[in-house]
């Protein structure tokens, strides 16, 4: 991996070592089931649209949209080879038809204007700021017009006790959190150019609160 490509990307669980305890770790600490419900129920899942899990991980939202919205074509990019192949297990074992690659969410093997919906969950604390910039700029070029974005990740601390429940994740994914946290995305999606940005839910967990925009 070039240095560019370093900067540009994190493990899941922040060490490759860890990849393999993902789902359980994140199923017992974020209330995975309930904020990925909502994150999927507040897409409108008209037939025939072309949806994108940017950063699926091991693809339990990218199935979760298959599932809900089975004629929609449902892509997932993820930087990670090694956690795809866990995404594909997982995938064939729900029978769900996936196209899966593996990419970088700045530079995005897609066209112009080929995305309804793009949906991440859990991943732009991931990111630089500089890194979150060039990421919503690829989001724009690959969307449709009046295309929407969802996004679910770690945000402000809705009280001192999930203040001090985010500092784990702060320590382990080091300094690209500190703006998630400090609730920098919804402004660095509108200087991107996206409209109508609205948090739509919140959830406090065992690692801070997660919100929905
Ligand atoms: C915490 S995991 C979230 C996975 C999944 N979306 C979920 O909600 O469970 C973050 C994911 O982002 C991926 N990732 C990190 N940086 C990336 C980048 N620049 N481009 C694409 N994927 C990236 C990691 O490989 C990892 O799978």
């Amino acid at each position: 991996m070039t240095n560019d490509k370093k900067d540009n990307f994190i493990p899941a669980l922040s060490f490759d070592f860890l990849t393999s305890l993902y789902d359980p770790v994140v199923a017992l600490t974020t209330r995975e089931k309930e904020f990925k419900r909502e994150l999927v129920r507040q897409i409108d899942l008209r037939p025939m649209r072309r949806i994108l899990d940017l950063a699926c991980g091991t693809a339990t939202v990218t199935i979760a949209l298959k599932q809900s919205c089975p004629q929609a074509e449902v892509f997932g990019l993820d930087g990670d080879a090694k956690i795809l192949h866990r995404a594909r297990q997982k995938i064939e074992k729900s029978n769900a038809k996936i196209a899966l690659s593996v990419g970088l969410s700045n530079e995005m093997p897609y066209p112009d204007n080929y995305f309804d919906t793009v949906v991440s969950s859990l991943f732009f604390h991931h990111l630089t700021p500089d890194s979150k910039r060039k990421t919503l700029a690829e989001i724009r070029r690959v969307l449709k017009a009046g295309g929407t974005l969802h996004v679910a990740d770690w945000g402000k601390p809705a009280n001192l006790l999930m203040k001090v429940a985010s500092l784990p994740v702060q320590w382990l994914d080091g300094a690209t959190t500190k703006d998630s946290y400090q609730e920098k995305l919804p402004e660095l999606m509108a200087e991107a150019g996206f409209k109508g940005i609205v948090e739509t839910a919140a959830f406090d967990t065992v690692f801070g609160t997660i919100r929905l925009h």
